[in-house]
């Protein structure tokens, strides 16, 4: 059946400068935390893993979604960067977001961004929860600064939102950072908020292809889950494939809302493409070439052709942010594809 077309993004009055402020914020905190030194990323400081990767679109889309790069099979070469979400670099061991980030070269047509509309990427940027305990980017700004204080975190989120939302918010945070992950390459990853997917608006997730071995236990150094994957991608390539869920109705499957999961039963997966890191020694000279290139990019989900507009408040509120957090740590240009590195 094709997906609804009725979504629609509410916008409030005055909301692009409000935006703008919370990016500042996050660049305050983030010029901190650098005190003088080359800056990292506001957040997702810590990069696990930087690898090249091929994408192939896959036959049998739908005719629906056949916007894009899902107009037909074909294949695109790729990089990767596996990261950990707190604004400073913490061993894998302790709890966190965990996200993938996804920058697809050779693509064609004019890009959103207009300073990069000739650019020829296109990014997809996903974490291990299905939704944020956020409603909106202010809710999440305001957090990422009061956990900045973890001692007193609790009060002040009482005082914000109340005892019954503030116990509410904190356990699904706990559920979705506190899981231990045993490899990135067998974890789910989403995109947990929506784009335009043509006359559509969809999210996307990432499948992995290997299961999970029940007997894997979580690495105990600081850096295991790249040493994990490193180990893994020195034997053979690790598969995902990205899947979409199509808005339905604006209650089940919401676009401002980011706290509102859209529930597989509602919005079935519809598998689009393979996403392969190949099999590459990431310990080798040549692969820690690569490493430092991929940790030098800016992943956004804004890098994108207009068909595939990032959609909502969040959504809207990263336009700002990422474009702040790159220009204070001096991210790299957008790759062109003819980068080799014998
Ligand atoms: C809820 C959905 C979100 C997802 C799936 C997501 C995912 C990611 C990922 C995977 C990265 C690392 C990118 C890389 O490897 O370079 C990242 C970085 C970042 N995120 Fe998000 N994020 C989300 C929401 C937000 C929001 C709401 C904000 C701020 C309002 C934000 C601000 C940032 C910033 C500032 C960076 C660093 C950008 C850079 O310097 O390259 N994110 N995010």
């Amino acid at each position: 059946m094709t997906p609804a077309t009725d979504w629609k993004e509410v916008v409030p009055a005055g909301e692009a400068e409000q935006l703008e402020r919370l990016g500042e914020q996050l660049r305050e905190m983030q010029r901190r935390r650098a005190n003088g030194k080359p800056a990292a990323r506001a957040l997702h400081a810590k990069g696990k893993a930087g690898v090249e990767a091929v994408f192939e679109v896959l036959p049998g889309v739908p005719d629906y979604a056949r916007v894009g790069i899902f107009g037909s099979p074909s294949t695109y070469r790729a990089y990767v960067r596996f990261s950990n979400g707190a604004g400073s670099r913490q061993p894998d061991t302790r709890p966190d977001v965990r996200g993938i980030a996804v920058k697809l070269l050779g693509i064609p047509g004019k890009k959103i961004i207009p300073a990069l509309a000739d650019a020829k990427t296109q990014d997809f940027l996903l974490i291990q929860s299905t939704a944020t305990p956020f409603k909106n980017a202010d809710e999440f700004v305001w957090f990422v600064k009061a956990n900045a204080s973890p001692a007193t975190l609790l009060p002040k989120m009482i005082f914000r939102f109340g005892p019954g939302r503030a116990i509410r918010m904190l356990k699904r945070l706990l559920a979705s950072v506190s899981k231990p992950v045993a490899s990135v390459a067998t974890s789910r990853y989403y995109s947990a908020l929506p784009t335009k997917f043509g006359p559509y608006a969809a999210k996307y997730v990432l499948l992995p292809l290997a299961a999970a071995d029940a007997s894997a236990k979580p690495g105990n150094s600081a850096d295991y889950l790249g040493e994990e994957l490193a180990a893994r991608l020195a034997q053979g390539p690790v598969e995902y494939d990205l899947c979409a869920q199509f808005f339905v109705d604006e209650n089940r499957t919401p676009i401002e809302d980011s706290s509102v999961e859209w529930a597989e039963k509602d919005a079935p997966f519809v598998k689009l493409a393979r996403l392969t890191l190949s099999q590459q020694d990431m310990n080798s000279p040549r692969g820690r070439r690569i490493a430092e290139f991929v940790e030098a990019l800016s992943f956004d989900p804004w890098h994108a052709p207009g068909d595939f507009q990032p959609l909502g408040n969040m959504m809207r509120a990263r336009n700002a942010a990422y474009r702040l957090s790159t220009e204070e740590r001096k991210a790299a240009d957008e790759p062109d594809g003819t980068e080799r590195f014998a």
